[in-house]
């Protein structure tokens, strides 16, 4: 008997838990208008950026030691992707502020390239 309870417990639980909660949500954290995670640049950008350490210093909507990249995304366009992956790959400053980001010279310019296009489908404007 304290096992059917427990598990009628269990059901209505689940049950209440998952109604209300079925809107479109985003992850925590990521504000965004447009869902942009099914283009095949967002996902290749992405698996790169898990591989280097660029999430130590930055966050996706908040500002840590370097801009959010919804920031990024926000004040550049594609035809800055050159010019973004050339800083990566060297680092710099001046732009955000006086910290510098420190350069990346293990990174092909091509996957510099990648992850900036990933960075910049972050868009929230
Ligand atoms: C040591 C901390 C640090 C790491 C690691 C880091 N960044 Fe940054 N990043 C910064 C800072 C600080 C800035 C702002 C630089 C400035 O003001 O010019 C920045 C700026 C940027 C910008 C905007 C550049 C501009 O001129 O507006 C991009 C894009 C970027 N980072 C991508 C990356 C990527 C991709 C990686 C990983 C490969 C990475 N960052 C790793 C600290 C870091």
């Amino acid at each position: 008997m304290k096992k059917y309870l427990a598990a009628m417990a269990a059901i209505v639980f689940m049950t209440a838990c998952g109604s209300g909660n079925n809107e479109n949500k985003p992850a925590p954290g990521v504000e965004k208008t447009t869902d942009n995670s099914s283009n095949p640049d967002y996902q290749k950008g992405l698996a790169l950026i898990a591989k280097n350490d660029c999430l130590t210093c930055h966050k996706v909507s908040e500002k840590l030691v370097g801009p959010a990249y919804k920031d990024v995304a926000n004040k550049y366009t594609t035809a800055d992707v050159s010019k973004l992956a050339d800083k990566v790959l060297k680092g710099g400053t001046g732009v955000w502020g006086q910290i510098p980001m420190t350069p990346h010279p293990n990174l092909s310019k091509e996957d510099a390239e990648q992850i900036v296009k990933y960075i910049l489908l972050l868009k929230t404007n």
